[in-house]
């Protein structure tokens, strides 16, 4: 048993040491476990991206996971109706991983 905690326990830390050293998420990262997301975004769209806070929407709707990534990226950069923008306040690095993050949303149940 004990083989098996070894592991965890790098992967673990190498996991906290990636949220701790880098804004950026790692490319793997769901846009759920994306801190960027928890901390900027969570609020309105929900901890499982499924909105209805504050009136955002749901983030893992096939009319969002389809919408071209140009529009995505355009709607958190620049923000739209009710969703503010974040141009100033996330990196395009950033803004681009929950483009990602969100399109590949898509192939979950
Ligand atoms: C203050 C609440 C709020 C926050 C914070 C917020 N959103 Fe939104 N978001 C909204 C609302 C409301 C809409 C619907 C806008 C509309 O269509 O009028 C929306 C729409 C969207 C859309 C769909 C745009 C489209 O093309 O229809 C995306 C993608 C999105 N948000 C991503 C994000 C991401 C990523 C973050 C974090 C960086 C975020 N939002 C933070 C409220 C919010």
């Amino acid at each position: 048993m004990k083989t098996f905690r070894f592991p965890i326990a790098v992967c673990t830390l190498f996991l906290a040491a990636t949220v701790v050293s880098a804004q950026t998420p790692a490319a793997d990262s769901t846009l759920t476990a994306n801190p960027v997301f928890e901390k900027n975004c969570a609020k309105c769209h929900g901890k499982t991206a499924a909105g209805r806070h504050l009136r955002g929407p749901s983030l893992v709707s096939e009319k969002i996971t389809s919408a071209p990534e140009g529009d995505l990226r355009n709607a958190i950069a620049n923000g739209k109706g009710h969703m503010p923008k974040f141009a100033g306040k996330l990196t395009a690095e950033e803004i681009d991983a929950l483009v990602q993050q969100i399109k590949s949303s898509k192939s979950k149940p």
